[in-house]
């Protein structure tokens, strides 16, 4: 790059501002605009406050991806991602802070809000969507928080201490997928450090997954502020740091290229993934606005049109004793909680978008029918709970149907830190027990980015749909279900349970200062749940319809690739049903959970009809990481694929029954079960060992079956045939003896 100083090069490799590259003007390169992200464009055109929190220019505000995983609909979280990036390119945005696949490992996560689920399928192909929609429009996505970032608590600070099984099945899943799939244009890494090493100087991580094994083709930016020293983050795979200007940060590369304590090449490759950025995000669709062929009014009109959708998709209904839901206009409505006329659209934090507007609930369900209101709390701590409790039961008893609003207050959650409990707040408890007293035809709406307990209120309540955080169109969408315009068709994309202890990280989250154990491994959410059966509220994967569905006729064929089940709507109302695909692995030898996630499809359906869902299914469906050979092996056995309405609701199963892999090849440190369950050896040595009158104590071979061959061979008296060791081996591991040997067996 011979038109670039040692300076200006290393003058690139960090932000220009807080929210854009730097610019070198006489080479002619543009910076590029990197903006959050994800649920909306919060692209901040006055001066920015010490923390970088200032207004946002007006975007519309979908439903955060805690609601938006809930649709488990690809296709819709595309044409979201569709949405963002020609918002995105009408603000001459390049690069949009999104998506966060990060796992929800404990329902405590204060940023859980802007993560997709507790599964990494799920995460990965939602977010994969979200990517594909936005880099369609030719703006860059930014695939974050990478990598294992799942706690606010210490967040730049913290060790995530995770076995590499765990990373590879949980917390590197949704990213691999991701990457692989879309090739996103920028991976952000996160603050923290994993196994000890900062993500931002992790050389494993960022090069080697990354970029040799995955193949990622992009650019890798620092989440903002999480570079310590800038010199061994290049190094370790880094190419830009954010944000900037940081004058130590150049100065220090400038002066490790000079003492060649940083090699030129390495800086040579950021800057030129830089310039690749900008070269994109100048490209076809070209930065900003101009080109734009539709009005920012007819475009946010439509975008309104679509968070309404999305928010409709986005909720779940947990629960509809006697089928209160959907509400009939002519009955008298009360509408009680704050929320309802103040509602919370998204979480805290980074992410927090100035929406173009805001459809409240009370004025959508106004609309539909006659309502009287009471707020029943308040969110401001000096107002007299009681007296608002006497208004809110005084209207439940004058309402056929009470409609009640409760749910997390916004700085209850947020970016930053955890929450310390699942609790709603005392004074909605406390309502919540009153309203239902008065009025038991009670429907409570909860509004919460991450999971709250539903104890111990849950039974005494008939109907509960859980909103998430709806975005600016939720008010809208709500009214929708509620009075059954729209069905409800949301699904759980997090176990809801009955404890917090009961959650798997409990003991180990949010950790011992600066180091976090990732103690319950590949056991989170529901694979843990369903391993152990403990009960939980609502299972992964859970949610009501107005309608009902049925499955039948599963079938798996060409070794287990291929799967179809038939799903029908039993019911008199049309809706849609999220098939989900679990397969079940035979437990030889490795931990693995009761199930997992492995395909899933919403389907929609008329009342009465039926659709055949076919699934395709690739080799990583059947497979774990083994820490032996460092790969993907699939182990061979019984395997059972289940379908069904959540992780604990199967309604129909098949087996499939797949080869052991090829044995490998076998040496003195195999253990004796090695020996054993190979196909050459095993027989030998079982019949040699009966013959040597070891059948007698048949426990024996058992016994001795986790050792070396080695160690087994220094123990005085082992049989024969175990010392003839090395016709042993060259038997197991080279075909030419094998034959010979065949050969003169059959004469
Ligand atoms: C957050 C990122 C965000 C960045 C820029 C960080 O604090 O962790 O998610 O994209 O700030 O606002």
């Amino acid at each position: 790059m011979p038109d670039l100083s040692l300076e200006q090069k290393a003058a690139l490799v960090v932000g220009g501002g807080f929210w854009a590259t730097a610019s070198v003007e006489e080479a002619g390169i543009l910076p590029v605009v990197l903006t959050d992200g994800p649920h909306g464009v919060r692209l901040q055109r006055t001066r920015v406050g010490a923390l970088g929190i200032a207004s946002s220019v007006p975007a519309t505000c979908f439903p955060p991806a805690a609601g938006l995983a809930s649709s488990w609909n690809p296709a819709l979280v595309e044409r979201v991602g569709v949405a963002l990036g020609e918002e995105s390119r009408a603000e001459g945005v390049g690069v949009l802070l999104g998506p966060g696949v990060n796992i929800k490992r404990s329902p405590l996560c204060g940023r859980n809000f802007e993560y997709f689920s507790e599964d990494p399928l799920l995460s990965g192909e939602l977010g994969a969507a979200w990517v594909r929609g936005v880099q369609s429009r030719g703006i860059g996505a930014s695939l974050k928080h990478f990598a294992a970032n799942n706690q606010e608590t210490n967040r730049m600070t913290v060790s995530a201490e995770v076995d590499e099984r765990t990373l590879r099945e949980l917390y590197l899943s949704a990213f691999e997928r991701v990457v692989t799939r879309e090739q996103p244009w920028t991976v952000m890494c996160s603050y923290n450090r994993i196994n000890g090493v900062a993500a931002a100087e992790n050389h494993w991580l960022l090069t080697e997954v990354l970029r040799e094994e995955w193949g990622f083709r992009g650019l890798v930016v620092s989440d903002w502020g999480a570079v310590e020293h800038l010199g061994p983050a290049l190094a370790a795979g880094l190419d830009l740091e954010m944000p900037g200007p940081q004058n130590d940060s150049v100065d220090a590369v400038v002066a490790a290229v000079r003492a060649g304590e940083l090699d030129q090449v390495v800086l040579d490759t950021a800057v030129r993934r830089v310039r690749h950025l900008v070269d994109r995000a100048g490209g076809e669709f070209g930065g900003a606005s101009g080109g734009e062929d539709s009005s920012s009014s007819t475009r946010f009109g439509a975008h309104h049109a679509l968070a309404r959708e999305a928010a409709t998709e986005s909720m779940v209904l947990l629960r509809n004793e006697g089928s209160l839901l959907p509400i009939d206009t002519a009955q008298a409505v009360g509408v009680i909680g704050e929320f309802a006329r103040t509602p919370r659209i998204q979480g805290a934090g980074s992410s927090q978008v100035s929406a173009t507007r805001i459809d409240t609930a009370l004025d959508s369900i106004g609309a539909l029918a006659p309502v009287e209101f009471a707020p029943g709390y308040s969110f401001d701590k000096r107002a007299d709970e009681e007296q608002l409790r006497a208004e809110a039961v005084a209207v439940a008893t004058r309402s056929d149907v009470v409609l009640l609003f409760v749910g997390l207050p916004a700085e209850d959650e947020s970016e930053g830190y955890d929450r310390a409990n699942l609790d709603l707040p005392v004074n909605q408890l406390r309502l919540i027990g009153a309203v239902v007293a008065a009025n038991p035809r009670t429907v409570v709406i909860l509004t919460n980015g991450g999971v709250v307990s539903l104890e111990p209120w849950h039974d005494s309540v008939p109907a509960i749909i859980e909103t998430w955080l709806l975005g600016q169109a939720g008010g809208a969408a709500l009214a929708d279900v509620l009075f059954g315009r729209a069905a409800p068709s949301g699904r759980l994309a997090e176990s809801i349970p009955l404890r917090v202890q009961d959650t798997p990280s409990y003991l180990n989250f949010p950790g011992d200062g600066d180091i976090v154990r990732y103690g319950e491994g590949i056991f989170v959410g529901y694979r843990y749940y369903e391993t152990i059966e403990l009960p939980v509220r609502y299972p992964f994967g859970f949610g009501l319809s107005y309608t009902t569905f049925a499955y039948s006729g599963l079938e798996v064929s060409h070794r287990g690739s291929i799967a179809s089940v038939t799903v029908t709507n039993t019911g008199s109302r049309a809706g849609k049903e999220v098939v989900q695909l679990y397969i079940s692995a035979p437990t030889g030898g490795i931990s693995v959970p009761r199930r997992e996630l492995r395909a899933f499809e919403k389907v929609s359906l008329d009342a009465g009809e039926s659709v055949r869902v076919q699934f395709t299914l690739d080799s990583r469906a059947y497979s774990y990481w083994d820490v032996v050979s460092s790969g993907w092996v699939v182990a061979g056995g019984t395997y059972v694929v289940e379908v069904g309405s959540s992780a604990h609701e199967i309604l129909d199963t098949a087996t499939v029954v797949l080869p052991a892999p090829r044995p490998g090849r076998l040496t003195l440190d195999s253990r004796v079960s090695d020996f054993l369950g190979h196909p050459v050896t095993g027989p030998i040595l079982t019949r040699a060992a009966a013959g040597e009158g070891e059948s007698k104590n048949t426990n024996l071979l058992e016994m001795v079956s986790s050792m070396p061959m080695r160690r087994l061979m220094r123990f005085p008296g082992v049989g024969e045939s175990f010392k003839r060791i090395g016709v042993l081996l060259a038997l197991a591991n080279n075909s030419a003896v094998r034959g010979i040997a065949t050969f003169f067996h059959k004469r």
